[in-house]
C-alpha cells in the first residue's frame, strides 16, 4: 500500500518535472514531448510542410508523398489540349480550347452552339435559373444591370468609364452562347475574366438566366425546349484586329510545327 503510494508520488513528481523542464524561454527553444502531434505528420498535396521531428521517414519519404499525383488516366487538363474538344456533348467539361484573342472570339462564337448544362424536367430548369440569377446578381448584374440592360450600378454611378454590354439589344440576342461563355472566360476589354469565380456549370446557368431575361423581354416563356435550342447565329463581326489576332495564332501553330 504504502510502496505503491509512493510510485505514484514519484510518477506525478517526474511527469511535472518533464512538463516544466522542457519550456522554451531566452536563447532556449523548448523541448517537444510528442512533435508529430503538434506538428500535424498529414501531407498536403504540392505543399512541402517536411518538420524536421517528424518521427516517420526522413525527408526523402516525405518529399516522395508530396509531389503532384499521377493523373487518372484519360484526364485532360482544362484548356490545355485542341485536339479534344467536345463542345456540343452535353454534361461534359470540354476543354476550353480557345485562345483569349479577338480571333478566337470569333471562332468560340462559332462553335459553341449549345449550353452543355441542360435541365431534364422543369424543375431542374427552374433550379439552375434561380441559380444563375443568384450567381448573376453576384458577379454580373453590379455593371450589366439586374435586368440584363447594361445600366448597373457600377456604370451609373458614374464609377464605371465604359458601357457595359446591354444584353436585351438585338446584336446579344441574336448571338450564339459562345459568345458569352468566351467573355466569361477572358472577359473583353475593361471587362475581366470571371474564370476564376464561376465553375463551368456555374458560367453556363448564368448564361441561361442572361437568355430567361432576354425572353422575359421579349414577352416568350424559358421554358424546357427553348432552353435547350441553340441560340443566337449572329456572329460578332470580324474585325480587322480578328484577323491580325488569327495570323498570328497561325504562325505560332506554324513555328510549334503543327
Ligand atoms: C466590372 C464591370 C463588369 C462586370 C462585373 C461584368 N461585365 Fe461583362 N462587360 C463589361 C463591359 C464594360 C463590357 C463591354 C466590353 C467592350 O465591348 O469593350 C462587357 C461585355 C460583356 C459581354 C459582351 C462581349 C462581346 O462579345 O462583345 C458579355 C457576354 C458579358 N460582358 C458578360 C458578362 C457576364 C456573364 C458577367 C458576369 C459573370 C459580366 N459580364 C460581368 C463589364 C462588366
Amino acid at each position: 500500500m504504502k510502496r505503491s503510494s509512493l510510485t505514484y508520488l514519484f510518477a506525478f513528481a517526474a511527469s511535472a518535472v518533464l512538463f516544466t523542464a522542457c519550456q522554451s524561454g531566452g536563447e532556449f527553444r523548448g523541448r517537444e514531448y510528442m512533435p508529430d502531434m503538434a506538428h500535424s505528420i498529414a501531407y498536403e498535396a504540392n505543399l512541402n510542410t517536411y518538420y524536421s521531428l517528424n518521427h516517420w521517414g526522413g525527408k526523402e519519404a516525405y518529399d516522395a508523398f508530396v509531389q503532384p499525383r499521377t493523373p487518372e488516366v484519360g484526364t485532360i487538363a482544362h484548356g490545355r489540349s485542341k485536339e479534344n474538344v467536345r463542345i456540343n456533348s452535353p454534361y461534359t467539361y470540354p476543354v476550353y480550347a480557345f485562345a483569349n484573342t479577338e480571333g478566337e472570339r470569333t471562332k468560340a462564337s462559332e462553335l459553341i452552339l449549345d449550353n452543355p448544362v441542360r435541365p431534364k424536367d422543369a424543375a431542374e430548369l427552374e433550379k439552375v435559373l434561380s441559380d444563375g440569377k443568384d450567381l448573376y446578381n453576384i458577379y454580373c448584374s453590379s455593371c450589366h444591370g439586374k435586368a440584363g440592360d447594361g445600366n448597373g450600378q457600377l456604370y451609373e454611378m458614374g464609377v464605371y468609364p465604359a458601357a457595359p454590354k446591354n444584353f436585351l439589344l438585338a446584336d446579344m440576342v441574336e448571338s450564339t452562347d459562345g459568345r458569352y461563355y468566351h467573355a466569361i472566360m477572358y472577359g473583353k476589354n475593361v471587362m475581366l475574366s470571371h474564370a476564376d469565380k464561376l465553375s463551368h456549370d456555374e458560367r453556363w446557368m448564368v448564361i441561361h438566366y442572361i437568355r430567361s431575361l432576354q425572353a422575359a423581354k421579349a414577352g416568350t416563356e424559358y421554358n424546357l425546349e427553348a432552353a435547350s435550342a441553340p441560340k443566337g447565329g449572329k456572329k460578332p463581326e470580324a474585325k480587322e484586329e480578328a484577323k491580325k489576332d488569327d495570323k498570328k495564332e497561325a504562325g505560332k501553330d506554324a513555328k510549334k510545327g503543327k
